[in-house]
């Protein structure tokens, strides 16, 4: 078995941003109340005519540019999303023929938030056997698209975006490892329960969400899976140069850092402009801090998520 490790990374965010201000014009909120609970100012949202496939179209080629990979080079496509373009064809799929990538397998992972922590470990698998030499790896979301925008306690806290890394071959090791968990006993408390049956919606196509309870079980699983993968590698959280969260909620990112004993100054937070984009929150994050310098070669980075399932996740990266 060898290794694999993250050659390029990319982001795509659409163009369209929506304040707290605005949502303040629609229904009974205030910037005060929405960012003083949860970090988020403003979240991007998706043109009618955008899928989760053309917001992950532009953000993997910017991956493969960083990777300095082409079409030609793709031989897996993993992407996670709660957001599908279609019931199938796979958003993988769509992104494929997108792309012009005509070899290798290509699907999609559903893990809600924690999904691309899911996706990174099983491209990490095939790349790391030999099985693969290039997996371009995606966490897209239209997440808006699953939101009552009259319900004041969800509408304020989701945005749409799509994040993506390539994954290939090293000598050394560039994921150490990955750590998933899932508690299906526990899918009540963050759940869009709609499904089609003989042609019809059926139940409630809209995201629900029991928060107080998501935020008690976020904390206490973060903290455990983020402890499980520094003991892992014999490592304590001082050691990190970087933790880049999944961008939930400002008060669950710093539990956890505090947890970790991690200053503020070592975590990549995107929250405040984009808000939660589930699957593509962490490799937004990452993209972001790689672009802009502060991740480093020879940095160790821990990744971490949680999300509908539930489902929950840590990775640990020498960048
Ligand atoms: N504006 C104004 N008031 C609001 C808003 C809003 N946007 N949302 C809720 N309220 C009101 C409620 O109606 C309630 O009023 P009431 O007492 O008159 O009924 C009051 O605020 C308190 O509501 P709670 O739901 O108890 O508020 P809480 O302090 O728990 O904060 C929040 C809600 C921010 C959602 C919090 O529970 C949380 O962050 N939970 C974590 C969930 C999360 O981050 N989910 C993201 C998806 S899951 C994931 O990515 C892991």
């Amino acid at each position: 078995m060898g290794h694999s490790r993250i050659a390029g990374t990319g982001a795509y965010l659409p163009a369209k941003a929506l304040t707290n201000q605005e949502i303040e014009q629609r229904i009974e909120t205030s910037d005060e109340w929405i960012f003083s609970r949860t970090g988020i100012r403003s979240r991007f949202v998706a043109d009618e005519n955008e899928q989760a496939s053309d917001l992950a179209l532009h953000a993997s080629r910017r991956a493969m540019d960083a990777a300095g990979v082409t079409a030609d080079d793709v031989d897996l496509i993993v992407l996670a999303t709660s957001t599908p373009d279609l019931i199938f064809p796979s958003t993988a799929c769509l992104l494929q023929q997108k792309l012009g990538v005509t070899h290798g397998a290509a699907f999609d992972i559903q893990a809600a938030c924690t999904g691309f922590l899911y996706a990174v470990s099983i491209a990490d698998k095939f790349v790391a056997s030999g099985q693969c030499k290039c997996a371009l790896v995606v966490g897209t979301e239209v997440f808006s698209r699953l939101l009552d925008w009259s319900d004041r306690r969800t509408c304020v806290l989701f945005g749409d975006g799509a994040g993506a890394v390539i994954l290939r071959p090293s000598a050394e090791p560039g994921i150490l490892s990955s750590h998933l968990h899932a508690d299906g006993r526990q899918s009540h408390i963050l759940e869009a329960t709609g499904y089609v049956q003989d042609g019809v919606l059926h139940d409630h196509a809209f995201l629900h969400m029991d928060g107080q309870a998501v935020f008690k079980f976020a904390v206490r699983a973060l903290e455990d899976v983020c402890n499980e993968a520094l003991a892992a590698n014999g490592l304590v959280g001082s050691d990190l140069d970087w933790l880049v969260p999944h961008q939930a909620n400002v008060r669950i990112i710093q539990a956890t850092a505090n947890k970790l004993g991690l200053p503020a100054d070592k975590i990549v937070t995107t929250l405040e402009t984009q808000g939660n984009t589930s699957a593509a929150s962490v490799p937004l994050a990452l993209d972001a801090a790689v672009r802009d310098g502060r991740i480093q070669p020879g940095h160790l980075v821990l990744l971490e998520a949680v999300g509908a399932g539930m489902t929950w996740g840590a990775m640990l990266l020498r960048w």
